[in-house]
């Protein structure tokens, strides 16, 4: 009896096995969807490339901090992918802020910036985090004479910026410049999207078919960037965190919505969520699998989705897949 039994479970394992190794190909109109932006070949504008440089220096530079402690790349690290791997951010002033820190990475896609998108573009972002008191706490006034004190940035700046100098805008231009560079590299993801049929496992072949299919996950984080850059209530804040509510306060269903992120590097950017209130990806995958907070505001999307053990560790498998190389980003050398 015990044999057969045995017998019986190796069939079925490896009827399992034949099944999974076996699945069809992703769909050439679905892959489509993934391939990433074609970006125009052209000859590299040196004045342009000089901006990036300067952009650079500044991003790197704690002058911008009242204390001279915290430059942008303390909370946007590039060796924690662009994110400071903290639940919130720490502030000039070492308080703890509301938000955590979120990625910089292919930040050029979005529309709108900011947890709750209350940023326009990139540029609108820079001197509220360096003359916001719970942030690098610097006044404008305060940092622009910093910089113009430095004979190495005036120079550059009457470079990049002739007859301007240093003023908040071309301050805003060159550090945006540079943050427009931050875009992600090729994943084993990437090189599976071009043909590569082993270049990821039959695991995250699962999970991509999960993601697209059963789990919806597609619908929010879509295409090569993986968000579509707007707002939903997934059932995680709590409370007067209303998200992007706060700005719409007579909409019901943006009470609770924030930005969906971007999936490229997820792996590398715990704690999660725009509060780092879940520590890991299968605590992310338990949330949507149990749904999140029911309540009138949360998407139509956000629902149990009985996704069992496998299917579960198959979507975590995928999701590992948007790693790419890590490739070191060189410290500048700081003009002075
Ligand atoms: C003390 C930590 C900290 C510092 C220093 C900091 N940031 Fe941030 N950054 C954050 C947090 C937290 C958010 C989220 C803010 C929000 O959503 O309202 C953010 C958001 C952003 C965003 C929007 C990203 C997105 O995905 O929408 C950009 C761009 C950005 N910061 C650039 C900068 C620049 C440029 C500097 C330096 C001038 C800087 N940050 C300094 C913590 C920091
Ligand atoms: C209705 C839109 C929507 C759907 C569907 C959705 N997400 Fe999300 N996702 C979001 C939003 C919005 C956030 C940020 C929420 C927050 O910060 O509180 C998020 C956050 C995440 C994060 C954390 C990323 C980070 O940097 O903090 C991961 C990982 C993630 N989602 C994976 C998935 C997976 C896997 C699925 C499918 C099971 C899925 N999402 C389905 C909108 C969605």
């Amino acid at each position: 009896m015990r044999t057969v039994t045995t017998l019986l479970v190796l069939i079925l394992l490896l009827v399992t096995a034949v099944a999974r190794a076996d699945m069809t190909p992703a769909d050439p109109e679905l892959l489509a969807k993934y391939r990433p932006p074609q970006v125009a070949a052209g000859q590299v504008d040196p004045r342009e490339d000089h901006e990036i440089k300067l952009g650079k220096a500044l991003f790197f530079d704690p002058i911008l901090s009242g204390t001279s402690a915290r430059s942008c790349a303390s909370c946007h690290n590039p060796a924690l992918s662009w994110g400071d791997g903290l639940p919130r951010a720490v502030a000039d002033d070492s308080s703890s802020m509301k938000l955590r820190a979120p990625t910089l990475l292919d930040i050029n896609q979005l529309p709108r910036l900011g947890w709750t998108g209350k940023f326009r573009d990139i540029e609108a972002v820079t001197f509220a985090a360096i003359s916001s008191s719970g942030n690098m706490n610097l006044s404008e006034t305060e940092a622009l004479s910093r910089i113009a004190q430095i004979p190495g940035y005036v120079a550059a700046f009457k470079d990049v910026f002739p007859g301007q100098g240093v003023s908040r805008s071309t301050v805003e231009q060159a550090i945006a410049a540079f943050e427009r560079t931050i875009v992600s590299g090729t994943a084993p993801f990437d090189r599976w999207v071009a043909g590569d049929s082993q270049a990821i496992s039959p695991s995250a072949q699962q999970g991509f078919a999960l993601f697209n299919g059963k789990a919806h996950c597609a619908s929010c984080h879509s295409g090569w960037a993986f968000t579509d850059g707007s707002f939903h209530d997934i059932g995680t804040a709590k409370g007067d965190d209303i998200g992007r509510g706060a700005l719409f306060p007579t909409s019901g269903k943006l009470r609770y919505a924030f930005k969906t992120p971007t999936l490229r590097d997820v792996a590398h950017r715990a704690p999660y969520m725009h509060d780092g209130s879940i520590p890991d990806l299968r605590g992310v995958l338990a949330l949507y699998n149990e749904g999140g907070i029911d309540r009138p505001s949360r998407s139509e999307l956000i629902r149990p989705l009985g996704l069992s053990e496998q299917d579960q560790l198959d979507l975590i498998a995928f999701l590992n897949t948007l790693t790419e190389t890590p490739h070191p980003v060189a410290i500048p050398v700081l003009p002075r």
